[in-house]
């Protein structure tokens, strides 16, 4: 699919459908905004026809779709966008989902048209990003799987972006692009989450990470079991000893340092992602009940966010050293499975007691963790993983769990979260949570029980992250839905991309 910015009469338009976005008619007003006379009279006059019957008011996410008498376009969709003072990029990022939508669904329209609105204090940039993202977003599905063509979805061939004539075309190019890059990276995540765990095992992630840094210019080194057992990673190999499918720990590194130099040669900040990549979570030992067990093939999320987010980062250039880790392994039960009661040594020296299989997550990220702080000492870590239900329960899944140790990276990613449209909601992280998992056998145990289960989960992290800003994401209720949105299919969400690309273009180069 194609996204290019035009400044073409909207009239004119050759298109299958037209989109219009409008913005909410305040108070009893029910006229076309001025903007737009023009426009509905080429078109035939059915647009303030339809204002007039009081039927659409441009609240957000409402939709009309009309069929224009005259005018290139065959179909005009109305969609409301709310009041002109909330415009933000997620309001334009849904529009153009909305758009894509009402293309495919029930209807075949390939050539999509879309009216860019008044700016207002919005800049072209950003505008023409967030409709690319939105676009791409929308379009995404997960259908190579099907063997019937007649069952897949319509799909939509191109959309024109109708800037205003006069309107900066180029910078708003330049935000298409960018846009472009951001959700096709999360599309890649998403892809990477919704493939079947029998089709993607901790070896598969590495050679998809593999095969993303080649195309992307990233560097790319993979442990295998043996690189891992002379660093000690206790905890990972654990985890993974039950599979016939060998974990693997993938780094990703975006302007690596040459060979035997610690850092980059320019001095550049190095920022740490770590991603669980548990491709499939079946509990082990502590087996899970059989109910939701298949969306535990989405237990990888984090590490395809971690992928997705380098991959934005090389494509975008960006002035940082950005190193992914990826915690890839396949927790099953087996004569050769990890058990409760088991104390593991991890990377760190610190001893394990097991007290469930299924509290795996957080067992690979202390080697994962430990390994990226004392191999690149970075100026911040951010980790992002399906950990807990327990983050489920308290957040549901409107919202990821925000952790960590630093209230500076804390708001930062807060306000990358906010730009990328991902929510995020801070949780606490105490010295009592720390204390909880103090273990009897060992130094600790990996879990705490039930109550506070996504807190603990974080105060186990703690201890392989000390002395470093760090941020925790639990993202156990965000990287999947079942409940479709104007920019989100069922299944994986790739949520995380979006966030860490804001994170790194946001991070003030000279901070080291
Ligand atoms: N991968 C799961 C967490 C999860 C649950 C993700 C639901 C997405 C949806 C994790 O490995 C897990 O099993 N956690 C346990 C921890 C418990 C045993 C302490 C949990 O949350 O029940
Ligand atoms: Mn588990
Ligand atoms: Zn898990």
């Amino acid at each position: 699919m194609q996204v290019t910015v035009e400044s073409t009469d909207a009239a004119r338009a050759e298109a299958d459908l037209l989109a219009l976005p409008l913005f909410l008619l305040e108070g009893a007003r029910r006229r076309l905004p001025q903007r737009l006379g023009a426009l509905d009279r080429a078109l035939g006059g059915r647009l303030a026809a339809a204002l007039a019957t009081g039927d659409f008011r441009g609240k957000r996410g409402e939709t009309l779709l009309l069929y224009p008498e005259r005018g290139a376009a065959k179909r005009l969709l109305l969609i409301g966008l709310g009041p002109e003072s909330g415009l933000d990029r997620e309001a334009l990022r849904r529009a153009m989902g909305q758009a894509v939508g009402a293309a495919t669904s029930g209807r075949k329209a390939e050539r999509l048209a879309f009216l860019v609105p008044a700016l207002g204090r919005l800049r072209p940039t950003p505008v023409a990003e967030a409709l690319a993202e939105g676009a791409h977003l929308a379009a995404y599905r997960f259908d190579g799987y099907r063997t019937r063509r007649e069952d897949a979805p319509a799909r939509v061939a191109s959309i024109a972006l109708l800037f205003e004539r006069g309107g900066d075309l180029r910078a708003a190019r330049t935000g298409a692009a960018t846009g472009e890059i951001l959700a096709s990276s999360q599309n890649l995540a998403r892809d990477l989450s919704n493939e079947p765990a029998n089709a993607l095992a901790p070896s598969d992630l590495a050679r998809a990470a593999e095969r993303v840094a080649k195309e992307a210019g990233l560097s790319c080194h993979v442990l295998d079991v043996p690189a891992m057992k002379r660093l000690g990673m206790g905890a990972l190999l654990a985890v993974g000893q039950g599979s016939r499918n060998p974990p693997r720990l993938v780094v990703l590194q975006h302007n690596a340092p040459r060979r035997g130099a610690a850092r980059p040669a320019r001095r550049r900040p190095t920022l740490c992602f770590v991603g669980k990549g548990i491709t499939f979570d079946s509990g082990g030992i502590s087996i899970k009940p059989a109910a939701s067990m298949h969306e535990m093939k989405h237990d990888m999320s984090g590490a395809a966010a971690v992928i997705g987010a380098l991959r934005v980062a090389a494509l975008l250039r960006l002035p940082l050293h950005v190193v992914g880790v990826l915690a890839a392994a396949e927790n099953l039960p087996s004569g050769d499975a990890y058990r409760p009661g088991d104390v593991l040594r991890a990377m760190s020296g610190t001893t394990i007691e097991v007290l469930n299989t299924d509290a795996e997550g957080r067992l690979v990220l202390a080697d994962a963790l430990h390994y990226a702080r004392t191999q690149f000492s970075p100026a911040a870590i951010v980790d992002l993983a399906t950990l807990t239900g327990a983050c489920v329960v308290a957040l549901g899944k409107w919202s990821a769990g925000l952790f960590g140790n630093d209230e500076r990276l804390l708001e930062r990613v807060r306000v990358a979260a906010e730009r990328a449209g991902e929510r995020v909601w801070r949780l606490p992280l105490w010295e009592e949570h720390r204390e909880h998992i103090r273990g009897d056998v060992a130094d600790i145990k990996n879990t705490g029980g039930r109550d506070g289960g996504a807190l603990t989960a974080a105060a186990f992290l703690s201890h392989f992250t000390e002395g470093l800003a760090w941020a925790h994401l639990d993202i156990a209720g965000t990287a999947y839905t079942d409940k479709p949105s104007p920019c989100q299919p069922r299944g994986a969400t790739g949520v995380g991309v979006r966030l860490l690309a804001h994170l790194m273009r946001d991070w003030p180069s000279r901070s080291v």
